[in-house]
This record gives C-alpha cells, structure tokens and sequence, in this order.
C-alpha cells in the first residue's frame, strides 16, 4: 500500500495556485510547531451578489509532501467561496478531499488551512469587518503557534530565506 493516495501525489507534483499575489488584498503567515514549516497565503477579495468572495487566491509552502498537496487543494476548495463559507474550511476536510492522509501527516493539513483562515482574518480587520469570535479564536492560536514554529526553527537551525 502506498504512503499517500494518488490525489495526493498528484497535488504535490503539480500543484494548483501556488506563488504569490503582488497586490494581494490580505496575506498571512502560518507556522507548524510540531517541524517549523511554514505557509504564506495571498487573497484577493471580490463581491458577488453583495457577498465578499475569494477571487483568487495563491500560496507558498515551505514544507513536506502533504503540507504542499494540502495547500494545493485548500485554495482550490476556498476560490469563489464567500468569506464566511471559507473560514469554515477545516482540515479534515481538506484531508478527506485528497482521499485522506496518513494519521502521522494529518498535523500537516492544520498548515493549509489556518493559513486561509488567517488571511480571512487579516482582510476582515485590515476593512474594520466584524470578526466571529470563531475566526478571533483561530487567529491567537495561529500566531501562538507561529511563535513556537519560529523558536523550533531556531532550535534546528532551519534558515527559511526568500519565503
Ligand atoms: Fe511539517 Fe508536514 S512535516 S507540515
């Protein structure tokens, strides 16, 4: 049996939306404590029907296999979708998505998606929206644990550059 599904490998090797948004609307920056990798994600913000939607939306992974098909796969999910509607993307089913993951990588899916709830974040606050206390809750864990990741990185000596 292999280690990931064939939807896995598929987004690692060719994955979708990855790079960066110049003029991107709203960015962030996440981390993973457990091995100090790390994920930017850039939005832009559009409106249809009166309702905020992700337009586009781009990432840069800095981490293993799943981490990149997982990323690969949330920004596919989160486009077009209202604010309200990516926020709630979860990481089980971003996992689910690519037919699951090993137990021992499902920490990696948490990257992929706090990172969009992050940048929803930053968007909403950056335009004075109001913020769930949902997102608020999601948005100190992420910076919590992009704290941790930084110190891990210093720990193992991992230089992050031109990320
Ligand atoms: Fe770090 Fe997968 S091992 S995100």
């Amino acid at each position: 049996m292999e280690f990931y599904t064939k939807k896995v490998m598929e987004h690692f090797r060719n994955p979708k939306n990855m790079g960066e948004i110049k003029d991107a609307d709203a960015q962030a920056l996440v981390g993973n404590p457990l091995c100090g990798d790390m994920m930017r994600v850039y939005i832009k913000v559009g409106e249809k029907k009166g309702k905020k939607i992700i337009k586009d939306i781009k990432f840069k992974t800095f981490g293993c296999v799943a981490a990149i098909a997982t990323s690969s796969v949330t920004t596919e999910i989160a486009k077009g979708k209202t604010l309200e509607e990516a926020a709630k993307i979860t990481n089980v089913k971003v996992a689910k998505k690519l037919g699951g993951l090993p137990p021992i990588k499902m920490h990696c899916s948490d990257l992929a998606a706090s990172g969009l709830h992050e940048a929803i974040y930053q968007y909403k606050k950056s335009k004075g929206m109001k913020i769930s206390s949902d997102l608020e809750r999601k948005h100190k864990l992420a910076q919590a644990t992009l704290k941790e990741t930084e110190k891990v990185q210093q720990k193992f000596g991992i230089k992050v550059k031109n990320f």
